[in-house]
């Protein structure tokens, strides 16, 4: 035990061994209603955390950031004036880290919260740290607190607790016991019938604590600031007779009131283990009635039961005559705990963001509603799939078949055209998967494989305003924009496009209505006449047969629908989602081959730059 009175001040400070989150938070909200310049929790020690990091915790209103170690060596070099150690470790792992802590020079006091530690280990920490001239409060301990100026762990329970015991401001009263639980009750009936605590320890429940319950009572003898001793004593262990022994020999001068508990023991036949591992009396000296006797009888005040504990803490307080006056410490509010409160259903706040696809908030995520159990279970095919993701619809089964048939035909179109060429070279560039495919679906436009949502645009105006193909066409040429979905740089009249040819067997076949479909092909008919390569292509044919999709599934998509489908752009979808799987190929492909970086051929190019002298530079 360290020599020092005074353990703990308003500026001590901890390190905390295991990342304890709702610990380390009420400790930093009882520094704040302390109004304490500086947070008691100086770092964190995670030996499971890689790379250090921060913890993210309140500090009032605001958050702060709480450093966070993977050893103690580094923590309390980094923090040299951190001198207690929270040691929330396992029962396994208590003794070596305590151990470790006792032998780093910054640390006085450790604090081990475990239970279960064993004996041998716990009587090795209490002679190694009187060795060392330390103090080890616990195993087994909530920890202990000064009032109004440090609290370890989860001392005093909530902050509305604290508050409530008046453990945020300091009062003369030092009081010790073994338990945690029946610390909590003891500074409530402290606050009630004194001026308030001092300090209170809990030295916690195990035979063979680390510092005992006679240590810290010396301690308070010796510290000026205390004006008397209450004490929790227990059943089992000759402990309290060394208080009898210090009252005697006069080593305690100040009053004290103390209570031994559990006097019912001796009301039962046979041997009474309590809750803790040291409770239990052994022989009769061990008994609580005994021990009350003996202290009893050197002058310790002694209540005839727990229920008169509180009033003989007060008829013993106010024979001290303290010229104290009560004066109220104002407290700043302490925020609530949004979750708190949200759970309890006490707060409201607008969200900000809004979605109305899938829901994960459950046990499983729902697609448009749908758990994803029943997804897999039913084998439900990939396109009706996309239907509830993207239209919140259960298509019927010619639309799911066709978008699946969709996604195939434009899963590839081999490594010259514009997505994949992209995708090689910035493969070969030495990128990854993300960028590369990236770069070849940002390649996806109105040129390439992004006119799907534009023909069925033009060609959709064009039928709802009645036009004849050849109207359109003139209409579109007048304005000098080129029909989304006819034409292609390779495909032609002499060489059809089997994807269109495979797209339109399968809408004849399936699709109860093609209207769309047919006026397109009225229009490719003239187109043809003008130049042979002015096909409906892959991406019209594409667009203007989801316009009759939508068509063929009668009011399942209102026209307000249709119209957003077409205007947001989500047609394009189908292609930008089939040809990822060709460029996510193209990729690999790359890789597998150890392709080294991509340089076009200069022999490819026209060199065709400005003569300077054009330019009014003199050479
Ligand atoms: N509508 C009307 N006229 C057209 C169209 C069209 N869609 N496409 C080409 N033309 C005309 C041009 O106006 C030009 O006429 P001109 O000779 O009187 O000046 C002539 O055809 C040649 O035009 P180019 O642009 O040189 O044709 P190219 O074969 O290079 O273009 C392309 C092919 C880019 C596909 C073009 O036809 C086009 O822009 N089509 C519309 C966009 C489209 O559907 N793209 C998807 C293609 S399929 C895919 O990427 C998966
Ligand atoms: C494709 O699907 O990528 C092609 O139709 C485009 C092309 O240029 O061949």
């Amino acid at each position: 035990m360290n020599n020092d009175y005074q353990l703990f001040t308003r500026k001590t400070r901890a390190i905390i061994f295991n990342l304890q989150a709702n610990a380390i938070q009420r400790m930093l909200d009882f520094d704040y209603v302390c109004k304490r310049e500086k947070p008691s929790v100086a770092a964190i020690i995670n030996p499971n955390a890689k790379r250090g990091g921060y913890h993210k915790t309140f500090w009032g209103t605001k958050e702060i950031l709480i450093p966070i170690y993977q050893n103690l060596t580094e923590a309390s070099a980094k923090h040299q004036d951190a001198d207690v150690l929270i040691n929330f470790s396992s029962f396994r792992s208590a003794y070596p880290t305590s151990m470790e802590a006792l032998d780093i020079d910054t640390f006085r006091t450790v604090v081990i919260i475990a239970e279960g530690v064993p004996e041998r280990r716990a009587r090795k920490l209490a002679a190694y740290a009187k060795l060392k001239n330390k103090t080890v409060i616990g195993p087994a301990t909530v920890g202990g607190i000064l009032a109004g100026g440090f609290k370890i762990g989860n001392t005093g329970g909530t902050i509305q607790n604290i508050i409530a015991s008046g453990l945020h401001k300091s009062g003369s009263v030092g009081f010790v016991s073994k338990s945690g639980g029946m610390s909590n009750e003891a500074y409530n009936i402290i606050h009630k019938n004194t001026d308030g605590l001092y300090e209170g320890i809990a030295i916690g429940g195990d035979a063979n604590p680390g510092s005992t319950l006679i240590e810290h009572l010396l301690r308070y003898e010796a510290n000026p600031k205390v004006k008397m001793l209450v004490c929790l004593g227990e059943v089992g262990g000759t402990e309290e007779y060394k208080i009898v022994e210090a009252v005697k020999s006069g080593k305690i001068t100040k009053p004290v009131v103390c209570w031994v508990t559990g006097t019912i023991a001796s009301k039962m036949t046979g041997e009474v283990q309590f809750g803790h591992a040291g409770a239990k009396a052994g022989s009769d000296k061990e008994t609580a009635g005994a021990k009350n006797k003996a202290l009893k009888e050197v002058g310790v005040v002694v209540p005839e039961s727990f229920d008169d504990y509180g009033e003989k803490i007060r008829e013993t307080f106010e024979k001290l005559n303290l010229k104290t006056v009560k004066t109220e410490k104002t407290v700043p509010p302490i925020p609530e705990d949004y979750k708190q409160l949200k759970a309890e259903s006490k707060v409201r706040k607008p969200t900000n963001i809004i979605c109305t696809i899938t829901d994960d908030t459950g046990e499983e995520p729902l697609y448009a509603g749908l758990p994803m159990s029943k997804v897999i279970e039913s084998n439900m095919p990939l396109g009706e799939m996309i239907g509830l993701l993207w239209f919140k619809k259960k298509l019927p089964d010619f639309a799911a078949k066709y978008i699946e048939i969709v996604l195939r035909l434009t899963a590839d179109h081999g490594p010259c055209v514009s997505g994949a060429h992209n995708t090689i070279v910035t493969a070969r560039a030495g990128r990854d998967l993300m960028s590369a495919v990236a770069s070849g679906i940002l390649t996806i436009g109105p040129r390439f494989g992004g006119a799907v949502s534009g023909a069925a645009k033009h060609f959709g105006n064009a039928i709802a305003q009645g036009m004849t193909p050849l109207e359109f066409i003139k209409y579109m040429k007048a304005k000098g924009v080129n029909i989304q979905g006819i034409g292609h740089r390779i495909k032609s009249a002499t060489n059809p496009d089997v994807r269109v040819t495979l797209l339109k067997k399968f809408a004849k076949e399936n699709f109860p209505k093609t209207t769309h479909l047919d006026y397109a092909l009225e229009v490719e008919k003239i187109t043809l006449t003008k130049r042979n390569n002015l096909i409906l292509n892959v991406d019209g044919c594409i667009g203007v047969l989801f316009l009759d999709l939508m068509e063929s599934c009668g009011d399942l998509f209102s026209e307000k629908e249709k119209e957003e489908i077409i205007e947001f752009g989500i047609l394009n979808g189908l292609f930008m989602l089939g040809r990822t799987i060709g460029m996510i190929g193209h990729y690999f492909d790359q890789n597998r081959l150890r392709s080294r970086l991509y340089r076009h051929p200069m022999d490819d190019v026209l060199y065709d730059t400005p003569d300077p002298k054009d330019l009014g530079y003199d050479l």
